[in-house]
């Protein structure tokens, strides 16, 4: 049998050219005017799949974007792999910033440059090509099933139900997704928390038109002065949520997982350079490893109201905006935490304004089981392809389905992510190394071996 280290090295440029293809297409799945291109990423992966070794490839349609589901069952009695990702991508906005244009991929310093080349194209395509492989030299161990979906990046809004339509189709014993990241290069880890989510857009509603700010100012309540207050109030001196009941779920980390989570190598010196900080700062009595691993946030994402062009105009606004997000740990609930914000919210608005709030997405948190046999055959992966057994860690991040995988479909996702934090995903200028693209591909073909062969 062809070793995969071959195997890349002799079809290396094809990949790169395979995957620029799919990059080229600008699938964001937040705006209506990508509709086609959402089908154009869905036509590219099912030929992908079917070109890779896969007996049967679709796109079914949902009620929002489509899903490429593919399959190759080599026998029924064998258990079954599902791998999961998304092709849909974040906005690339703002344009000006990027170095070379992001749906134009192009490799320069050894890392591949564009809009999803990490986060999830790149990622996902590396499970295309370990499938290739693993067909074309006839080892591939188990049954293997694709779900790719297009909807990730606002919330997966209409995968649960298509989860709930298709547990036959998607019947499985575990879920393999690269959508997350690695804790350095050379500090191979294994995700085993996501975080969840609860997303608003909050309106503060002050008087029926723009004031003079001369005429009625200091007389009339201002809504962006009151959403600044507010939003200021949600979090203490301590860097708590101050909701009424919010931390009633969390879960506190015993003391001595959190002293196994300390052993982590993470550097803060190069996560301040990275982002260029000089200080880090948030919930007091954690470390900041723990501050976004193991515990909740609030962070208001954008805020708007009022003159911000050009020059100064001198108004009291009628209207003050914010786009507010609440990172959750696992046994909250975002639907819970929604209520309690929501009423919250409309509590502290003082006479003068009218207050709404209202849901975009969320989703929960999630634990992923370290005794698993497939963590434990991702473990050995890893150990195989970078020389170390891999640290688990729980990331910050959020993928709202993996969760309702967990529910709707009774299975357990082992979260085999290669990214780097310099990959700038939702940022401009994204990338993804080549060598950690080679690497997963790499190392995916090995869990399956592991995987089959079991730990004895
Ligand atoms: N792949 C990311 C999540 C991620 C990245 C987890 C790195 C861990 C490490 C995913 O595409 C993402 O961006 N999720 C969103 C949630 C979604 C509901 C918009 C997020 O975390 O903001
Ligand atoms: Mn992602
Ligand atoms: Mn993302």
């Amino acid at each position: 049998m062809q070793n995969i280290s071959a195997y890349i090295e002799k079809n290396k440029v094809r990949f790169i050219d395979e995957l620029f293809e799919l990059l080229r297409i600008p699938s964001v799945s937040s705006k209506n005017e990508h509709k086609e291109d959402m089908y154009r990423a869905c036509d590219f992966l099912k030929k992908s799949l079917l070109d890779a070794g896969a007996e049967n490839a679709e796109v079914i349609s949902t009620e929002g974007h489509p899903v490429v589901y593919a399959e190759k069952i080599i026998d029924p009695s064998l258990p079954s792999v599902m791998v999961y990702g998304h092709y849909d991508v974040q906005p690339p906005e703002p344009l000006d910033l990027w170095k070379s244009p992001p749906f134009e991929p192009e490799i320069r310093e050894d890392r591949i440059w564009g809009r999803g080349a990490d986060d999830d194209k790149g990622q996902l395509f590396m499970h295309v090509k370990a499938f290739e492989f693993m067909n074309r030299t006839d080892s591939l161990p188990c049954n293997v099933k694709f779900m790719i979906e297009g909807e990730e990046e606002i919330g997966s809004p209409s995968l649960g139900k298509f989860c709930m339509e298709n547990k036959d189709k998607l019947h499985c014993d575990v879920i393999l997704v690269s959508d997350t990241s690695m804790i350095a290069r050379d500090v191979p880890s294994i995700t085993t928390g996501l975080r969840g989510l609860s997303y608003f857009e909050v309106e503060v509603a002050g008087p029926g038109r723009d004031l003079h700010s001369g005429l009625f100012g200091g007389a009339v309540v201002n809504p962006v002065n009151v959403l600044a207050k507010m939003i200021a109030s949600l979090t203490d001196d301590n860097n708590r949520i101050t909701i009424p009941g919010f931390y009633d779920d969390v879960l506190e980390v015993s003391p001595r997982e959190r002293e196994e989570m300390a052993k982590a190598p993470f550097n803060i010196d190069n996560y301040k350079k990275e982002i260029e900080v000089d200080e880090l700062d948030g919930e007091s009595g954690y470390s900041t490893m723990e501050r976004t691993g193991i515990r909740p946030s609030l962070d208001v994402n954008g805020i708007w109201g009022g003159y911000t062009g050009e020059g100064a105009k001198t108004i009291l606004p009628a209207k003050a905006y914010a786009k507010i997000s609440i990172r959750l740990v696992p046994n909250q609930s975002s639907k819970k935490t929604d209520e309690l914000f929501i009423r919250h919210f409309k509590s502290i608005a003082p006479p003068g304004v009218r207050v709404s709030a209202n849901v975009l997405h969320g989703g929960e948190g999630y634990v992923s089981p370290v005794d698993h046999p497939a963590y434990l055959a991702a473990s050995r992966a890893y150990e195989t392809s970078f020389g170390k057994k891999p640290i688990p860690f729980r990331s910050g991040g959020s993928i709202p389905i993996i969760s309702l995988f967990e529910k709707v479909l009774g299975v357990k996702s082992i979260l085999m992510g290669f990214g780097l934090e310099s990959d700038a995903i939702h940022s401009p200028n994204e990338n993804y190394p080549l060598w950690n693209f080679y690497k997963g591909i790499e190392t995916i073909t090995y869990f399956y071996r592991e995987y089959m062969k079991g730990d004895n």
